[in-house]
């Protein structure tokens, strides 16, 4: 199978029924992304297909050829660390961290499609589980990141 995953083209030999999962973490050996509960209820395992948050551990790799795949691998780089994760790290988010990857791509697929969400917004796209109870400071880093103030009051645009 051919796939698009952080804007490199690779070809995989993997069972076509395999979740995507173990196919990041087990077989190209991106291990960013998590393993939490392995029934899409924690999202731990939380990647971009096509800009969505998908959850990886129940998604088939078949059903993601054809399409962008992105791992929190490429969400930025330590030069040029995308804005959530600046906002991630200006809110100090991460606890025991281990959600952290999953929220992160959450958060990207939420501001791709909503750029200023609202608190709604967020509780919609955020339904991530973090057992560390770090949900206040991802809401408050979301705003960051969006250029809104901590209360979700959008910015003034300089003049
Ligand atoms: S490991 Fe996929 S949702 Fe929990
Ligand atoms: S930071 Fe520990 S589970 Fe979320």
């Amino acid at each position: 199978m051919k796939l698009d995953l952080n804007g490199r083209r690779l070809q995989v030999d993997a069972d076509p029924g395999m979740p995507l999962l173990w196919l990041l973490r087990d077989v190209l050996n991106l291990t960013g992304t998590k393993y939490g509960c392995g029934v899409a209820a924690c999202g731990a395992c939380t990647v971009r297909v096509d800009g969505q948050a998908v959850r990886s551990c129940i998604t088939p790799v078949s059903s993601v050829v054809g399409k962008r795949l992105q791992t929190i691998e490429a969400l930025g780089t330590p030069g040029k660390p995308h804005a959530l994760q600046l906002a991630w790290i200006a809110e100090q988010v991460p606890q025991c961290g281990y959600c952290q990857s999953g929220m992160l791509m959450a958060a990207a697929a939420l501001l791709g499609k909503t750029p200023q969400p609202t608190d709604a917004d967020i509780d919609a796209a955020m339904t991530n589980i973090c057992r560390c109870g770090t949900y206040q400071r991802i809401r408050l880093a979301i705003r960051r990141a969006a250029g809104m103030a901590p209360n979700g009051v959008a910015r003034k645009a300089k003049k």
